[in-house]
């Protein structure tokens, strides 16, 4: 019988595992103190943590009635790529410190919910690896740019080789945030369990740094029309939250943004995401595809989203705990409440698909 917080479950943690804080509350359990304070904490005094959560509060919901909904659908695609819902999975480093599936686990999950799951450069699992253990899932590449920059290039070929179908380039972790739960808690960087680590040290011998000290801090706009020209495929610009880089982003080439601000793990006092998308999907138009990241944890919560302009959400903690509790059929479990909630709250807004959602079904508190 496993105890959560003190309290017994029954025989089957499924039964207790309704919403995304169930799951939040299974993993803090099944995870080593070190590895929780990474994963649940934020920069600083985790304001902008608590912030990119409350944001939902401060929108409203305006349902219409009578539509007729007996058959709704929550499929979309992003960057035309079809998915089961407008919930992707996002990048997240080490996954191994959650379960021994690891990334794998996080691909099988996925692609089992039927959606797309971005891997992030700094994992515990190869690109082709990853691709072997879900040969039917969507994925995209997220890019660190090491200082030796053969190390992220290999990387990124090698993705691409296995079929991954975009690459998103995170703009907001120039240095690493400072974060003292993860601090405190002890976490130290698995780095000999990550391949692109383990390259960048090999060729950095004798850097004492943190592991991510590593990374380039040097990059400018140029870099994302580098990318998209060297490698052809769509360029996704993850961690802005202003109008002004989402202009800059579209006018070098990017397909897609993210607005985030990486979980509140980075700039702590920067802007929610919620309170970012409007700015930024007015800036960009239709010249891009818009997606928000950072306290998405109910499907009302994506309708909001939606209905500020975003194409799709990516969750983050929410997979990652999946991933701690169950594996695989733990993250399935979570995208699949994530895909129970937006589709009853798409019957409930009157709208039979993503695309019906608009801006008049919000209106700010
Ligand atoms: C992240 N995030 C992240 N982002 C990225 O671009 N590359 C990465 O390697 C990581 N690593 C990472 C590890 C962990 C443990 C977390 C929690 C987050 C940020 C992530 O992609 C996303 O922006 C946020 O997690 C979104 O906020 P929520 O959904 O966690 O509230
Ligand atoms: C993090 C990095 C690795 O947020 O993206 O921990």
């Amino acid at each position: 019988m496993n105890s959560v917080g003190g309290k017994a479950l029954g025989s089957s943690t499924v039964e207790q595992l309704l919403t995304v804080d169930d799951a939040e509350r299974l993993a803090e359990a099944a995870v080593p103190p070190d590895a929780w304070g990474y994963i649940a904490g934020g920069a600083g005094d985790e304001r902008t943590l608590h912030w990119n959560r409350e944001a939902f509060s401060h929108f409203r919901l305006r349902p219409r009635v009578l539509v007729d909904v007996s058959s709704v659908s929550t499929e979309t695609t992003v960057l035309g790529t079809p998915v089961s819902m407008p919930v992707l999975v996002a990048p997240m480093a080490f996954q191994a410190i959650a379960h021994e599936e690891h990334e794998l686990g996080m691909a099988r999950g996925a692609a089992d919910a039927g959606t797309l799951m971005c891997l992030s450069t700094v994992a515990t699992a190869t690109p082709s690896d990853v691709a072997a253990a879900a040969p039917g899932g969507a994925r995209w590449l997220q890019i660190y740019v090491f200082r030796d920059r053969e190390v992220s290039d290999d990387v990124i070929a090698q993705a691409l080789e296995a079929g991954f179908s975009a690459l998103v380039l995170t703009a907001d972790l120039p240095v690493y945030g400072i974060r003292h739960r993860e601090t405190r808690a002890g976490f130290g960087v698995p780095e000999a369990g990550v391949p692109a680590i383990a390259a960048a040290r090999a060729r950095h011998a004798g850097d004492e740094h943190h592991a991510l000290h590593l990374l380039d801090s040097g990059l400018e706009w140029g870099y994302v029309t580098e990318l998209r020209e060297r490698w052809n495929v769509p360029v996704v610009v993850k961690g802005l939250v202003t109008a002004e880089d989402a202009l800059l982003a579209c006018e070098h080439g990017a397909s897609a943004v993210v607005v985030s601000n990486h979980g509140g793990r980075q700039l702590d006092g920067a802007i929610a995401s919620l309170e970012a998308l409007p700015e930024v999907v007015e800036a960009v138009g239709d010249r891009a595809e818009v997606y928000l990241d950072g306290g998405v944890r109910r499907g009302a919560d994506i309708l909001m989203a939606l209905a500020l302009g975003a194409r799709a959400v990516l969750v983050g903690r929410p997979a990652l705990f999946g991933l701690a509790f169950g594996g695989a059929k733990g993250v399935q479990q979570v995208l699949e409440i994530f895909r129970d909630e937006t589709e009853n709250a798409l019957a409930l807004l009157g709208c039979r698909s993503p695309a019906e959602v608009v801006r008049a079904h919000v209106t700010r508190a």
